[in-house]
């Protein structure tokens, strides 16, 4: 188990990128969700031991990470956002290369090693060609090949998805879904279906801050009933986007179709209620339109601690868990 205590880092500037981040993970696959800048590398990267936090504790099955890195890294894989990849090299060697720099165990030699990886991420087609002939999905294939090297307890990957076009997305969800099996994962994205497709949990953080820890479908449950669908006209898109509670908008024949929140059940005329995607669950918690949820109908959005007793949804949902959720 993965546990993490009132995080906080703030760099020289000053600039804070975490604000007292708690959270505890289980074995399985966990989404962290967020824009650009919200401190999502930040917080992987003090995961990864290689960045020092301001304050606060990380424990991985009961072991400081913090105060043991080197210990701990042998425990841990990590695939940083920027990867960075000698171009010239083979992937084979790479690979080797990278495996060295880890220190990974291999009783029977790098290059074996090195190809039973290439075979897992299915890449032993490309073994000896260039890094550089690569396409982006070969280069986080071979990212993954050394993360997953011996085999760690947490792996930690940093937007893995981000400029891969929708084909090599789907081949690196499949590989990571297999991958995942008895570990911890996290994975950050900016990408809503990577949580839909991948992650039973996710939490959402912006600003530095975890506003919300849940599953995808207790966020879709908490605002069931709440989402309307509609087409306006351009003139009218910006007085609706004031109000603040579009979802989406998406330009269909010159015409906007939006989708709203509307939790008091009043959407503009001519809206349709409709079944709450994902998407729109993140968009309301972005704009924490989850608080006034709370209070129409406590059993819906609650706001609770994380791991507060009593914290469950209403109608046989799961838990949700909205940290914090202020406007
Ligand atoms: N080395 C740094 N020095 C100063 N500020 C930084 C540094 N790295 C990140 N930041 C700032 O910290 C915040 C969080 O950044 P980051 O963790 O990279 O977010 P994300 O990965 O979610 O985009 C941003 O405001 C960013 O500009
Ligand atoms: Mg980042």
């Amino acid at each position: 188990m993965l546990r993490i205590k009132n995080l906080v880092k703030v760099y020289p500037g000053p600039v804070t990128a975490l604000q007292g981040v708690d959270l505890d993970l289980e074995a399985g696959m966990f989404g962290l969700l967020g824009p650009n800048g919200a401190g999502k590398s930040t917080f992987m990267r003090i995961l990864a031991g290689l960045l020092e936090p301001t304050s606060g504790a990380v424990m991985l099955d009961g072991e400081d990470i913090l105060a043991k890195p080197e210990r701990v890294r042998a425990r841990l894989g990590y695939l940083p956002q920027e990867f960075g990849f000698y171009p010239h090299l083979s992937g084979e060697q790479m690979l080797i290369h990278l495996l060295r720099l880890k220190g990974v165990e291999a009783p029977r030699g790098l290059k074996a090693l090195a190809g039973e990886l290439l075979e897992r991420v299915n890449l032993s087609f490309a073994a000896k060609r260039k890094v550089k002939s690569y396409s982006g999905g070969m280069r986080q294939r071979l990212g993954i090949a050394q993360a997953v090297a011996g085999n760690p307890r947490l792996l930690i990957v940093d937007e893995p998805t981000a400029g891969l076009d929708p084909e090599e997305r789907l081949r690196f969800y499949h590989l990571l879904a297999e991958l995942a099996g008895n570990r911890i994962v996290l994975l950050s994205t900016h990408i809503v279906e990577d949580v839909a497709v991948l992650c039973p949990q996710f939490a959402v953080i912006r600003g530095g801050r975890l506003v919300a820890k849940t599953t995808p479908r207790a966020a879709r449950a908490a605002i069931e009933g709440a989402i309307f669908e509609g087409t306006v006209s351009p003139v009218e898109l910006p007085e609706l986007r004031q109000s603040g509670s579009v979802t989406q908008a998406i330009l269909v024949e010159g015409r906007h179709r939006v989708r709203v929140f509307a939790p008091d059940g009043s959407p503009p005329l001519g809206f349709e209620r409709v079944t709450p995607t994902l998407e729109d669950a993140y968009l309301v918690l972005m704009r924490s339109g989850l608080a006034g949820l709370g209070g129409d109908d406590p059993g819906r959005g609650v706001v609770v601690a994380p791991g507060a007793p009593g914290d469950t949804a209403g109608g046989g949902a799961e838990p949700v868990h909205l940290v914090g959720v202020r406007s």
